[in-house]
C-alpha cells in the first residue's frame, strides 16, 4: 500500500510514519509537510536512507502541488495530520488555522475526488465542546459539535467538509477523533513536554488557574495503531472516537512530572486561563473496541518513558525552546 501522509514531520505524524515502517515491510510512504514551526525534519532524520520513504516539502493548501503529487505518486490512501494545532496560537492568529485546517483539508479532498482515493483524517475530541467536571456524560460519535475555541472550530469545520465529500461524491473517507496525546517528539509548547523540560531546567511550570480541568490522555503509539486499524477495517463514511478513559487534571499531570523528575512543587506557577478554556473532554471508545482496538500503554509507565525520552534527547528540544 502507498500512503501519502501530510504533516508527517509533526508529533503524531512522525510517530505514525515510524510505526508504519517498523511494522509493515512492503508499504511506501510519501510525507508532504510545509515545515511550519511545528514540523521538524529531525523527527525522521534516520529515515533518509530508507527507500520506502520520501519527503516532499510543501503546503496542503497548494492546489497545483497536491494535484501533481497525487498524479505522480498515485497513493492508495491519504492520511491527513497536517494542521495548526495549538489553541494558544489560535488566539493570536486564527487566519492560518482556518486556512490550513479547513481549506487545506478541502484541497486534499478535492485531489482525492477524481481518483476516488481513500482519505483518513485526524480530528480532535475538542470538536464536541466541553463537559462539566462532574458530568456523567461522555462524547459518543454523533454527539453534537459545539467547539468553543478557534482551533476547535477549524477542526470541526474540516470534519463537516469531509462528511460532505462523502455524502456528495461518495468519497471513501473516515475520521478519527482522538483525545490528548503524549509521547516522544511532541513540540515543547504542549503541556507534558513543556513542563517536563522546564522542570529539567529548574524553570517554572505555568499551570492554568483552572488546574482542576481534566484531559483524557493517550500514548501516541496507541493512537497510531488505532489510525491504521481504521484505515484497514473502518467502515467508509464513519467516524471513530479514539479515547482511553484515562483522565488526569492539569494539577495531577504537573505533580506526576515533578515526582518522576524529583523536583519540588514550588516550581508550579499559576497563570490566567486561556480566553476560551475548555473544562473537560471524555470520549466513549466502544466503537473502536468493537473494531478490535484497545489502548495498551499504562499511563504512569508511558509518562515515565516519555519523560526519560526528553531527558535523553535534550539536543532535540533545546533548540526548539530557544527558537520560541
Ligand atoms: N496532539 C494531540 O494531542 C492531538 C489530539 C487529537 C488530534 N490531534 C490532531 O492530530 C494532528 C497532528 O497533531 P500533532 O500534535 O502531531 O501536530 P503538530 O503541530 O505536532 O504537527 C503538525 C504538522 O503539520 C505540518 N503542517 C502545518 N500546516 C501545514 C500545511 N499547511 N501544509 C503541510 N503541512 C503542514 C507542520 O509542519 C507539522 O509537521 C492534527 O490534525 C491535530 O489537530 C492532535
Amino acid at each position: 500500500m502507498k500512503f501519502l501522509v501530510t504533516g508527517g514531520c509533526g508529533f503524531i505524524g512522525s510517530n505514525f510514519i515510524r510505526y508504519l515502517l517498523d511494522t509493515r515491510n512492503k508499504d511506501k510512504i510519501v510525507n508532504l509537510d510545509a515545515l511550519t514551526y511545528a514540523g521538524n525534519p529531525n523527527n525522521l532524520k534516520d529515515l533518509k536512507e530508507d527507500e520506502r520513504y520520501k519527503f516532499i516539502k510543501g503546503n496542503i493548501c497548494n492546489k497545483e502541488l497536491v494535484k501533481h503529487i497525487v498524479e505522480e505518486e498515485k497513493p492508495d490512501v491519504i492520511v491527513n495530520f497536517a494542521a495548526e494545532s495549538h489553541n494558544d496560537r489560535a488566539e493570536k492568529n486564527s487566519f492560518i488555522f482556518l486556512k490550513t485546517n479547513i481549506l487545506g483539508t478541502q484541497n486534499l479532498l478535492h485531489a482525492c475526488k477524481d481518483k476516488n482515493i481513500r482519505f483518513h483524517h485526524i480530528s480532535t475530541c475538542e470538536v464536541y465542546g466541553d463537559l462539566e467536571l462532574d458530568s456523567k456524560d461522555m462524547f459518543e460519535e454523533g454527539y453534537k459539535y459545539n467547539p468553543k475555541t478557534l482551533y476547535n472550530s477549524s477542526k470541526a469545520g474540516a470534519d463537516h467538509v469531509i462528511r460532505a465529500y462523502y455524502h456528495t461524491f461518495k468519497l471513501p473517507v473516515t475520521i478519527s477523533i482522538c483525545c490528548n496525546n503524549y509521547g516522544p517528539y511532541q513540540y515543547p509548547e504542549k503541556i507534558i513536554p513543556l513542563f517536563a523540560t522546564n522542570a529539567m531546567e529548574n524553570k517554572k511550570l505555568p499551570l492554568f488557574k483552572s488546574s482542576q480541568n481534566k484531559r483524557e490522555w493517550i500514548h501516541v503509539l496507541d493512537h497510531c495503531k488505532a489510525i491504521l486499524l481504521i484505515i484497514e477495517k473502518g467502515i467508509i463514511g464513519q467516524t471513530y472516537n479514539v479515547g482511553t478513559g484515562i483522565e488526569k487534571s492539569i494539577e495531577n499531570i504537573t505533580d506526576s512530572i515533578l515526582k518522576v523528575l524529583e523536583k519540588p512543587k514550588s516550581l508550579k506557577k499559576y497563570v490566567p486561563d486561556r480566553l476560551s478554556h475548555d473544562k473537560r473532554y471524555l470520549l466513549n471508545n466502544s466503537k473502536m473496541k468493537k473494531l478490535g482496538w484497545k489502548p495498551l500503554i499504562d499511563f504512569d509507565e508511558g509518562l515515565k518513558e516519555t519523560i526519560n525520552w526528553y531527558e535523553k534527547n535534550k539536543d532535540w528540544w533545546k533548540p526548539l525552546k530557544e527558537e520560541k
